[in-house]
């Protein structure tokens, strides 16, 4: 599929986000901007982090909120309705730690039957670094800051806020070994 899986994604993503939650569209343009700067790390799987990147919010679009939980109803509705690569599907539908919301919200078995996580670590822990280092708006940012505004956007008590105050230190750990990767990666 190559650059045309990045255009596709990014028409899926506009279709569904761009009027009805135009913030989720410019922090996902965003998100898909820091993977796209990734790309040296990935060579031939680049353009799926990227397209990832593009879709992984897609979930909370208003017509596809089924259960609430924007990780499983984005990644049903790629695979339902567009038949989607089933690696981009299974990055969607576990991008930034998805199971340990999921566990929060009774959904976890849901999640890992229909959408296991993928064996390449690194790409899972590249999407969590493109989506902890962008702002709502899709500016950079620091992990550590990006926490902070989702706690405290959500609350520290609500689940989301329970969810990324949980998952904090994994979320840190896995933005190190995105730098580390990096760094051993000659420009
Ligand atoms: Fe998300």
């Amino acid at each position: 599929m190559g650059g045309s899986m990045v255009d596709w994604a990014t028409r899926v993503a506009e279709a569904e986000l761009s009027a009805a939650l135009p913030r989720r569209w410019a922090h996902s343009l965003g998100v898909a901007g820091r993977a796209d700067d990734l790309g040296r790390i990935f060579r031939e799987d680049a353009s799926l982090l990227v397209a990832a990147a593009a879709l992984h919010d897609v979930g909370y679009a208003p017509r596809l909120a089924a259960t609430g939980f924007h990780p499983l109803d984005g990644a049903r509705f790629l695979r339902d309705e567009h038949g989607a690569d089933e690696r981009l599907v299974r990055l969607v539908a576990n991008h930034s730690f998805a199971l340990l919301e999921a566990e929060e919200r009774g959904l976890r078995e849901a999640l890992e039957t229909e959408f296991p996580l993928l064996e390449e670590s690194l790409l899972v822990d590249a999407l969590v670094y493109c989506d902890m280092t962008t702002t709502p708006d899709g500016n950079a940012t620091t992990a550590p800051e990006r926490v902070a505004e989702i706690v405290s956007r959500y609350g520290a008590d609500s689940v989301v806020g329970r969810f990324v105050r949980r998952a904090s230190p994994e979320i840190f750990a896995a933005v190190e070994r995105v730098d580390a990767a990096l760094a051993a990666q000659p420009r």
